[in-house]
Order: C-alpha cells, then sequence, then structure tokens
C-alpha cells in the first residue's frame, strides 16, 4: 500500500468474496440482478453479463432485452430469466418498457444497464430516463455510459443512491470530454476527480484497472492480463460487479474491488489453463470457481 498526499492507495482485494454462503440461506438472500440491454445482432453482450451474474452468485437474475433477440439471450442458461422489451424500427429498447419495467424493478435489487445495448433509435435517452428514475444501486456500462456525454454527466450523480460506472479509457474520456490519450496519460488523478464530483464509484478499466471510490480513496487492481483484451471480456466484468452488488449491498466499495479482482484471476486462470491468443471472454466464466477458490 502506498500513499501520495490524501490519495491512499491499494490493491483491490477479494476477502468478502471469501466468506462462506450461510447454511441456513434462501436465494433472497443474495438479490435480483436486473441486466438491461441488448439490440437486434447485439444479443452476445448481455447474454455474456447475464451468464457472469449467475457464476458470481447473485439468487435471481433476470435479463431484459428486446424481443428480437429473446430466444437467443435465453439459451445462454435455462436458470435466467427473462424480460421481454419492445424495440424501435432500429431493432434497439424504446421508451414504452420505462413504464412497463415499474413492476418488475419492485422486485429488483441491482439494475446493470448497458451491454449491447446500442446507441440507435430511443436506446440512448431510454438509458438516461431509466438512470433517472432508478433507486435501488446501479451499473453503468458500454453504450448506456455512451448516453452521456460530458454536458450530461451531472445525472449520473450518486447522491443518495449507488451508481457504479465501468468504462474503458474510450468510455471515460467521451463522460470527461478529454481525449484517450490525456485520461491514459492521467488515470488516477481524473478518476478519482470524477468519483468525488459526482459520488459514484468509478471502475477506470484496462491493464491495472483502477476502483475510485466516493471518498476519494482508489485501489488499482493486480489480476487480469492481454488474453482479456477480446470482445466481451467487459460485459463479463458488468456481471460479476451487479452480482457481488446484490450479495454485499452493505459494503459497496469492498464488493466492487472484488468484483474486478475475481475477473482478473478468473483471467489469469484461464490463459493459464490455455494460451492468451484462444481464451475467449466466456472462459474467463468457466474459470470463476478457481478465482473464488484461491487462496493467497
Ligand atoms: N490486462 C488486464 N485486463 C485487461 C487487459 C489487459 N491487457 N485488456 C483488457 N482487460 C480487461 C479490462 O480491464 C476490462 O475489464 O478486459 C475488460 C475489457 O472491457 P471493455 O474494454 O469494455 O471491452 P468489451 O466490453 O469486452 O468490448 C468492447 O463493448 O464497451 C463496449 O463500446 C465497447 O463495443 C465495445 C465493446
Ligand atoms: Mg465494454
Amino acid at each position: 500500500i502506498a500513499s501520495s498526499g490524501n490519495l491512499h492507495w491499494g490493491g483491490a482485494s477479494k476477502t468478502i468474496a471469501e466468506m462462506p454462503r450461510n447454511v441456513n440461506s434462501n436465494k433472497g438472500k443474495f438479490g435480483h440482478v436486473l441486466l438491461v440491454g441488448g439490440s437486434y445482432g447485439t444479443a452476445g453482450a448481455p447474454s455474456m453479463s447475464a451468464l457472469a451474474a449467475m457464476r458470481t452468485g447473485a439468487g435471481l437474475v433476470t435479463a431484459a432485452v428486446p424481443d428480437s433477440i429473446v430466444n437467443l439471450v435465453a439459451q445462454i442458461a435455462p436458470e435466467l430469466m427473462i424480460a421481454p422489451l419492445t424495440q424501435g424500427d432500429e431493432g434497439a429498447v424504446d421508451l414504452r418498457n420505462l413504464d412497463r419495467l415499474d413492476v418488475l424493478m419492485k422486485r429488483i435489487s441491482v439494475v446493470a444497464i448497458g451491454p449491447g445495448l446500442s446507441t440507435k433509435g430511443e436506446a440512448s435517452e431510454f438509458a438516461r430516463q431509466l438512470v433517472a428514475k432508478t433507486t435501488v444501486p446501479m451499473v453503468i456500462d458500454a453504450d448506456a455510459l455512451n448516453a452521456f456525454d460530458v454536458t450530461r454527466t451531472h445525472f449520473l450523480d450518486g447522491v443518495g443512491r449507488t451508481i457504479v460506472l465501468t468504462p474503458h479509457p474510450g468510455e471515460f474520456a467521451r463522460l470527461t470530454g478529454l481525449t484517450v490519450k490525456e485520461v491514459e496519460a492521467d488515470r488516477i488523478n481524473l478518476a478519482r476527480a470524477f468519483a468525488t464530483k459526482h459520488q459514484v464509484t468509478l471502475v477506470l478499466k484496462g491493464w491495472r484497472t483502477l476502483i475510485a471510490h466516493p471518498d476519494g480513496s482508489i485501489a488499482v487492481n493486480t489480476t487480469g492480463n492481454p488474453s482479456m483484451a477480446k470482445g466481451g471480456s467487459g460485459d463479463i466484468l458488468t456481471g460479476i460487479v451487479a452480482a457481488m452488488l446484490a450479495q454485499f449491498p452493505d459494503n459497496i466499495a469492498e464488493a466492487v474491488e472484488a468484483a474486478v479482482y475475481l475477473h482478473g484471476l478468473a483471467g489469469d486462470f484461464a490463459a493459464h489453463a490455455m494460451d492468451e491468443h484462444t481464451v475467449l471472454a466466456t472462459d474467463t466464466v468457466a474459470n470463476l470457481s478457481d478465482a473464488f477458490r484461491y487462496r493467497t
């Protein structure tokens, strides 16, 4: 652990994920994750997020995806529940869903939004309005982040609620109005500034992913490898983060750090068992058991 000035930073850990599940527990204790995403042609992204959320221990997982891809997403696992969404001509979710989701939302403990959502048609406005009206903890990723450019970041404010953002450097550049190069040159300060200003947990992805907390503290992740520099890896992280929040709602900081740590560690096990070239994002999910069981 190192510190400089008021910046205290240390390695993310997964201690919170090492507690055994209470023998006298039931699925209600582990939360219900609602994964919102997908559009015509992008069924894989929400499928991977949902799979990862199930494999991380959430009590229930429901995927809310457009009608046209319901049958594809449902194939990921029979345990997955589906909430079909209406879609516009462009194949993306439309605004009618905002009211339609109200009843389901009463049973949801964490909403993750973004993977495969697209920015077509009404998808971005849908994402903005869902973020505005949701009171349970949210994980905001991918195209749901792209719905908020630098002029709209105040709508992401986390005061009074839990908001976790999981941008890659390109998405964070859009949120901050900077270039990717500028983001990469000053990752720690920019992540901390955004997290404290907006009172959110900011996960700035990439090699040595940063987790910036609303109080200004920062954890640096030490797991992960270049086998994960492939499409789908980020979608899987989104599902892992959501499932950890669902299980540990009273310990957001540790839950998010553990999610990032487990994701990278599972990727490390996958790269060890296979090869960095051949590992797919779903192989990371297949190695989550080893990640959970690993003891330093
Ligand atoms: N070392 C460690 N971890 C890595 C490395 C590396 N060299 N490369 C990638 N990763 C990890 C990142 O830390 C992150 O957790 O893999 C994940 C990649 O996430 P994303 O960049 O979001 O990639 P992904 O979502 O799979 O694919 C990109 O999704 O976000 C949308 O618009 C984006 O369409 C694009 C697609
Ligand atoms: Mg991504």
